[in-house]
Parts: structure tokens; C-alpha cells; sequence
């Protein structure tokens, strides 16, 4: 099978735009990964408090980066509900997947190689009735560890917390989250939230991402983040 060709320039900054600020950030929020204990950086769970504020694109540029590195990694789209990694890498959402082997119908996800060096995929699978359910299963966590073994970095990029415990469930599984918010639209409260119903779940909370603070840069601006991997603060 042909690596599946990564697209959406919109997505890809850090391929496509390699020298602007967004590019950089994510360089900077990779260094922030890689400093902390190398126990903590293997897997980590993507997700914010609702819909649109960047887990994706965050999670597929930090991915980038690390490949960039010489680290193998892998993402996994745990959005079975809105699964997208599909757009950027440009895969058939609908074939296998996370949820068919979770549902006991392939014995391993299909992993997919992209045309990133040292990057891969696995996508979400046909869309579930019973994503939560699935991600607490033992088959789970088992194949954690088997990624986790393989590869130097797992991301999984996963639903928004707002509604639903599929994030809570497959952030108690992996241990680790990484919470982004974005600028001008994530409210103080929903993160202090969202951040309790992590930390109340057992998760490790590496950090949070501020995702889409406008940066200037002489006429242009570009996007960049702070934050990254340095704790929550101001509860
Ligand atoms: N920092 C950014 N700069 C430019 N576009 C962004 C940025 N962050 C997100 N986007 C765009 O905003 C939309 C929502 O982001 P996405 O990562 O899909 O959110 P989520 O995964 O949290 O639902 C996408 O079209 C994405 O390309
Ligand atoms: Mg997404």
C-alpha cells in the first residue's frame, strides 16, 4: 500500500512553513516534551474543553516535530466520534482502525506509514456506538504498552471533555494529558474545570497548550503557543 500522503497546508505547519513562529513554537513545546522523565513523555492524551480549539492541529505538529528529531512516533485518532487525522494524512476514515480492533475485529489496529519520516497512524475505524466503552477495555491499555514499547513518542489525539467521558477514559488508560486551550475562546472557568476532571480522574497532567495567541512578526503574524508541558496554574 502507497504511504498515505499528508495534506492540509492549514494543519501542517511545521512541514510547510518551517520558519514561521507556529513552526518554532512547536519546536520549543517538543524541547518541553523531551525534558521531562523519559517515563512521561512516551504516551500522552490530547484533548481541551470543547470542539475547535486545537487538539488536532497541535497534536499533528508536536507529532512532526518529534519525526523531524529522528524519534519513531506514532498518532492514533482516539475521536471516534469526529475522527480528522484522516484529513491530514489522507486516509479513508471508514476502513480500519482503533474501534474495529477494540470490537474484537482485527487482531491488531492497522498501522498506517505516512510520508513524514519516522511518522505513523492509526486511524479512529468506523464510528462506534459505544466509543467510551471500548477505549476502557483491557485490549486498550494492553495495546498502550505494546506502542509504548515501539515507539519513542504515542499521541493520541482525542474528543473534547465537554459531554462525553471517552477523553476521561482513554486519559486514565494512557495516564498522561496535555490540555489545550485557545486563545479568545477557551474560558478561565472550562479550563479549571476540565483540568479538576482530569486530575480527578487519576491523569497526570503534563500541561496546557495555549494554542492561537497571535504573534507579530514585522507585517505578518503567525501563531504560537505557550505553556506547553509546564503545569497548570492559576486554580
Ligand atoms: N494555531 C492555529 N493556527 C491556525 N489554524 C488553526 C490553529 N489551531 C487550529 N486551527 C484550525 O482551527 C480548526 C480547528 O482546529 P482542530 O485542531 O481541528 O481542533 P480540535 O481538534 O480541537 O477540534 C482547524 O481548521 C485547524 O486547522
Ligand atoms: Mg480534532
Amino acid at each position: 500500500m502507497a504511504a498515505p500522503r499528508s495534506g492540509d497546508g492549514a494543519l501542517l505547519v511545521l512541514r510547510d512553513q518551517p520558519r514561521s513562529a507556529a513552526a518554532e513554537a512547536y519546536r520549543g513545546m517538543r524541547t518541553s516534551l523531551q525534558l521531562l522523565p523519559q517515563d512521561k513523555q512516551s504516551s500522552v492524551v490530547f484533548t481541551s474543553c470543547n470542539q475547535g480549539e486545537g487538539k488536532t492541529f497541535c497534536s499533528v505538529n508536536l507529532a512532526i516535530a518529534l519525526a523531524a528529531a529522528g524519534k519513531r512516533v506514532l498518532m492514533v485518532d482516539a475521536d471516534m466520534r469526529r475522527p480528522t487525522l484522516h484529513k491530514a494524512f489522507h486516509y479513508d476514515a471508514e476502513t480500519s482502525g482503533l474501534s474495529d480492533f477494540l470490537a474484537g475485529q482485527t487482531a491488531t489496529p492497522l498501522v498506517r506509514i505516512t510520508d513524514v519520516e519516522n511518522l505513523s497512524v492509526v486511524g479512529s475505524g468506523p464510528v462506534p456506538p459505544n466509543p467510551s466503552e471500548l477505549l476502557g477495555l483491557p485490549a486498550m491499555l494492553q495495546m498502550c504498552g505494546c506502542w509504548a514499547e515501539e515507539y519513542d513518542h504515542v499521541l493520541f489525539d482525542a474528543p473534547p471533555v465537554s459531554g462525553i467521558t471517552d477523553p476521561l477514559v482513554l486519559a486514565r488508560v494512557v495516564g498522561r494529558a496535555i490540555l489545550v486551550v485557545r486563545a479568545g475562546q477557551t474560558s478561565d472557568r472550562s479550563l479549571r474545570r476540565t483540568a479538576d476532571q482530569l486530575r480527578n480522574a487519576g491523569v497526570d497532567l503534563l500541561g496546557v497548550v495555549l494554542n492561537g495567541r497571535r504573534v507579530p512578526q514585522g507585517f505578518e503574524y503567525g501563531y504560537g503557543y505557550v505553556g506547553a508541558a509546564t503545569g497548570v496554574s492559576g486554580r
